[in-house]
């Protein structure tokens, strides 16, 4: 029955997903893309709210008596990247692209509405929840910030992300961190400008920035635990312009990742006193500006077992990966299961064409993966929010 209803809506949900995919915007200007998302999800009766993180979209269906509540979140932007394919539905829109899938998670989400809405196998509330900007611009944390879960609250959180490299309709449902968290820092170093041939009347902005980059890479090699996972990489450093003076100030910059919050405070730490040493060591003034980005994807145990068991029932021969190597990219999802236990899914794309990997200009979501991924949504509804009885 579910099967015949999946197989029935696949066309269409396939034909969303390349229109979305033809006419891709980028983080909060998702306009298009969202009167699309809320069109859809009245037609099929449900009541949508909007405006949430600007072109957020947000919907719920109730089945049943239970207040238990789950969420299934999907993101909606594209990136600033030139398409290269030549496919009937690549990119309208010069410079912009969904290379990343984000076409194929809308559309999943809105055929798993839909099914819910013709089944409601359910007892409790399903929210359906559209975010823009995932790509950079955490627009799932301004819809945290502007009160996604006050409005609309939920026991748990699910979010799904396709992946090539994984066979097309696999799973990956890993406990744990799954995504790393990503700061940024900026370091200005500010010595004393002169003449090269005196440098004992100045003082050397490039060697103290050389030493730092230096001693910057200990921070993983020297203070992490080698069993766990951290980059530190800086990325730029630019002082000086003559052959015969010394650069006043040097600027550096660059990135860390990590899977937990516990070594990202960590690593933080020891590039504040790293910066200090720096300092006293060579006379700098040493300023780090550091940022935190994204925070490490954690998949919390309950969601995660749920999920588990609902890959293995809706793969269908495919492998579901239950061990597999957190991804050092990071996913704004993860400001979502800071406040309420979730868990992200990968969904195998396959191979793809020429193997291309996600933000690839060759990249394409894989239609053929919609039937097992709105299948998974159906089916994690109906165990999580399980009938009793
Ligand atoms: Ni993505």
């Amino acid at each position: 029955m579910l099967n015949e209803l999946i197989r029935s809506l696949t066309p269409k949900v396939a034909a969303f997903r390349r229109d979305i995919h033809a006419h891709p915007e980028l983080a909060f200007n998702e306009t298009r893309t969202a009167d699309k998302v809320a069109e859809y999800l009245e037609r099929i009766g449900l009541t949508v709210h909007r405006g949430l993180a600007k072109t957020g979209v947000v919907a719920s269906l109730s089945g049943g008596t239970s207040p238990r509540s789950i969420g299934l979140r999907a993101d909606m932007d594209a990136l600033p990247l030139q398409e290269l394919n030549s496919f009937p539905h690549h990119s309208k829109y010069p410079g912009k692209m969904h290379a990343c899938g984000h076409d194929g998670h809308t559309a999943l989400l809105l055929g798993a509405a839909e099914a819910l809405v013709q089944t409601k196998n359910f007892d409790g509330t399903v929210v359906f929840i559209f975010q823009p900007a995932e790509e950079g611009d955490g627009g799932g944390r301004v819809m945290v910030e502007e009160g996604l879960f006050e409005r609309f609250p939920m026991d748990m959180v699910f979010g799904l992300h396709n992946w090539p490299g994984l066979p097309a309709g696999s799973f990956g449902v890993t406990e744990g961190p799954v995504m790393a968290g990503t700061d940024r820092f900026e370091i200005t170093l500010t010595g004393r400008g002169g003449h090269a041939a005196m440098p004992h009347q100045a003082i050397d902005t490039i060697l103290a920035g050389s030493a730092l980059v230096q001693a910057l890479q200990s921070l993983v090699s020297r203070n992490t635990d080698p069993q766990e996972a951290a980059v530190v990489s800086v990325t730029r450093f630019h002082a000086g312009h003559a052959d015969n003076v010394l650069p006043e100030t040097a600027l550096l910059g660059g990135t860390v990742r990590s899977l937990t919050p516990e070594l990202q405070e960590k690593l933080e730490d020891g590039m504040h006193r790293i910066c200090s040493g720096i300092a006293a060591t060579f006379r700098v003034q040493v300023e780090l500006d550091y940022t935190h980005g994204y925070p490490p994807t954690i998949n919390a145990a309950d969601p995660t077992f749920i999920a588990r068991e609902v890959a293995r029932q809706v793969a269908d021969g495919a492998p579901v990966f239950t061990h597999l190597k957190p991804s050092m990219g990071a996913e704004d999802f993860a400001y979502l299961a800071q406040v309420v236990q979730g868990c992200y899914v990968w969904l195998g794309n396959g191979a793809g064409e020429g193997g291309c990997m996600l933000h690839s200009p060759h990249y394409d979501f894989n239609d053929e993966i919609i039937g097992t991924g709105i299948r998974y949504w159906v089916r994690l509804v109906e165990k999580a929010l399980a009938v009793s009885g």
